[in-house]
């Protein structure tokens, strides 16, 4: 099967590349000393099977076609493409982030460049193919799975190494959508697991933006959904390495809001006293309040509309026929 062929693959440059990180001179100089650099311990490093692409042609190449690997699935995978004819190594020089399924076994790799540069994209990601399909995937499902249930809360962080240093911090209830907009399969898969989201983003209006596009969707889902903003500038990884493991434990406790009344205070802020789009906004919030499914939660969805209501200062009866017309 072509599925079980990627499997085999990807399994085998995972090996290649730890062993190249911890065992060849350049991989212990290079990729292990970056990662040391931004704080990860050996233990986290082996525990993410985090590796280093030597900066060669084709070594991985070369290696993967003398195991008799097939070079068009070698293709497959992103491993491997063709340059000047022949076969190269794609992620030359990168360090190597495996992207596990929920059992563990390996559906594609992110790269990342050791230096910023304008010419090289900063992450390059495995394609799609039969066994990494991106919109299905969350990093970190195999690592979080146990303490997601445990805690029946998900978090959501945006990169790989959100991901990783909020473990090594000893919060492990998290996943990443990889910087893409969240999927209603990845809200189904985190929903498998728990109701209850908790999207960590960055401060600045972009992260903000890209929370308020899941929101809907994971409330149509009938994900119950909070928001930690974080400060200007920073990202889970760089504000946990910053502050340390118990401030930033501290910091969403502090700092979780509900996000269906966070989305309601930004849109307060920009109606001003516009009355239609004061309307505008009634409307919108009403259908917000009515994709919560009535009768799996029915106190929320009364707690939502006595709380807006209050807040849009518009009469609570009101509200109810408005949310109501919008439920078929
Ligand atoms: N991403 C990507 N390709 C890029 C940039 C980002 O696929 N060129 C994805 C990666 O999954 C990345 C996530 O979007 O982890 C978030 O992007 P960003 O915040 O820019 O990267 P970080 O995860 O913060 O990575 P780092 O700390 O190494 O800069
Ligand atoms: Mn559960
Ligand atoms: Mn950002
Ligand atoms: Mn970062
Ligand atoms: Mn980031």
């Amino acid at each position: 099967l072509m599925a079980d062929s990627l499997f085999i693959i990807n399994n085998y440059a995972r090996e290649y590349f730890t062993d190249t990180l911890f065992n060849k001179e350049e991989g212990q100089n290079v990729g292990l000393s970056y990662f040391e650099e931004r704080g990860f311990t050996e233990e986290t490093i082996k525990k993410f099977q985090l590796g280093y692409c030597l900066n060669t042609f084709d070594a991985f190449a070369k290696s993967a076609l003398d195991k008799g690997y097939n070079l068009e699935y070698l293709q497959k995978t992103g491993l491997v493409t063709i340059r000047n004819e022949q076969p190269a190594d794609n992620y030359r020089g990168r360090v190597i982030f495996p992207i596990h399924n929920q059992s563990g076994k390996i559906l594609g790799f992110g790269a990342r460049i050791l230096v910023k540069s304008d010419r090289a994209p900063k992450y390059i990601n495995s394609p799609e193919n039969e066994i990494y399909i991106k919109s299905r995937v969350l990093y970190g499902t195999y690592f979080a799975r146990h303490a997601i249930d445990k805690l029946d809360e998900c978090l959501l962080v945006e990169g790989y190494t959100d991901v990783i240093s909020l473990h090594q911090a000893g919060v492990e209830n998290v996943v990443a959508s990889s910087g893409t907009s969240l999927t209603q399969d990845q809200l189904r898969l985190i929903k498998k697991y728990t109701k209850n989201l908790t999207i960590l983003y960055d401060g600045d209006s972009a992260g903000v933006k890209a929370a308020l596009r899941g929101l809907d969707m994971a409330i149509e889902e009938g994900l119950n959904v909070k928001l930690v903003l974080l400060p200007d500038k920073e990202d889970p990884d760089s504000y946990v390495q910053k502050i340390g493991a118990e401030a930033f434990r501290e910091f969403i406790k502090e700092n979780k809001q509900d996000f269906v009344l966070f989305k309601l205070h930004l849109s307060m802020q920009e109606v001003g006293t516009d009355s239609n789009k004061k309307s505008q906004l009634v409307n919108e919030i009403a259908e917000t309040i009515s994709k919560i499914d009535k009768a799996e939660d029915f106190t929320r969805q009364q707690d939502y509309i006595r709380q807006c209501s209050q807040l849009l200062h518009i009469d609570e009866q009101g509200l109810i026929q408005l949310v109501n017309k919008f439920i078929r």
